[in-house]
């Protein structure tokens, strides 16, 4: 049987460093954090940007927590819900950032000193449920940008910290997407609170109890 030769790929594919320049280069003083080294990007610049990010996270995370109970006080279960969850995803993104600033060699900011001038998102109470709702979208959607301005900027020079921004950003747009819909199910509420009750309270991760109470307060 005739061998096959090898396809030639080189010409199509990246440059790598060769073996000997990875070696060397993880033993400068720079290679040994626990920073990957493939992550060439400027780390100060990042780090900056990720501490953005983070003041982002938790000024949206205080805002979904007054608003969880603000909703709560005025028989909105379903919508507390939803802020509630919404306010645990931001901490979860909060932990994720602080975490790849530590890697990066940073310190993650959480000082309250600031925290809404270093924040992108704004902390707005609102006056009624709509409103939360609404601001609560608009807040997502500031997020969104700012991760996709942030990812841009990364380009292909820090692969980890791009995952990290890229997960936040897939679910930042789903919770845009939950309060969209949120805000299209009032507008439907108005003459059916069945059609509520059925659209907004059926995610598995939500207690039963929160199932069957009324949109009453709804403006
Ligand atoms: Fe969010």
């Amino acid at each position: 049987m005739k061998a096959i030769a090898p396809k030639d790929v080189s010409s199509k594919r990246p440059p790598l460093a060769d073996t000997s320049t990875l070696r060397r280069r993880v033993r400068q003083p720079a290679g040994m954090s626990a920073v990957v080294f493939a992550d060439t990007a400027d780390s100060e610049n990042v780090i900056a940007t990720l501490n953005e990010a983070l003041a982002t996270e938790l000024v949206c995370m205080l805002r979904y927590k007054r608003h969880q109970f603000m909703a709560a006080s005025v028989s909105a279960a379903p919508v507390a819900a939803e802020f509630m969850a919404h306010a645990l995803d931001e901490m979860s993104h909060a932990d994720l950032l602080a975490g790849r600033i530590v890697e990066l060699g940073g310190e993650p900011n959480f000082s309250p000193d600031g925290l809404a001038a270093r924040s992108h998102a704004e902390y707005v109470e609102g006056d009624s449920l709509g409103s939360m709702i609404m601001e609560n979208l608009i807040a997502e959607r500031i997020a969104i940008e700012s991760y996709r301005e942030a990812i841009f900027c990364l380009g292909n020079q820090d692969p980890t910290t791009r995952r990290v921004l890229e997960e936040i950003l897939a679910r930042e747009a789903h919770h845009a997407e939950n309060l969209t819909s949120l805000i299209e199910i009032m507008k439907d509420w108005r003459g059916s609170v069945t059609t509520l009750r059925a659209t907004v309270c059926t995610p598995a991760h939500r207690p039963v109890a929160e199932r069957s109470v009324s949109f009453a307060s709804a403006p």
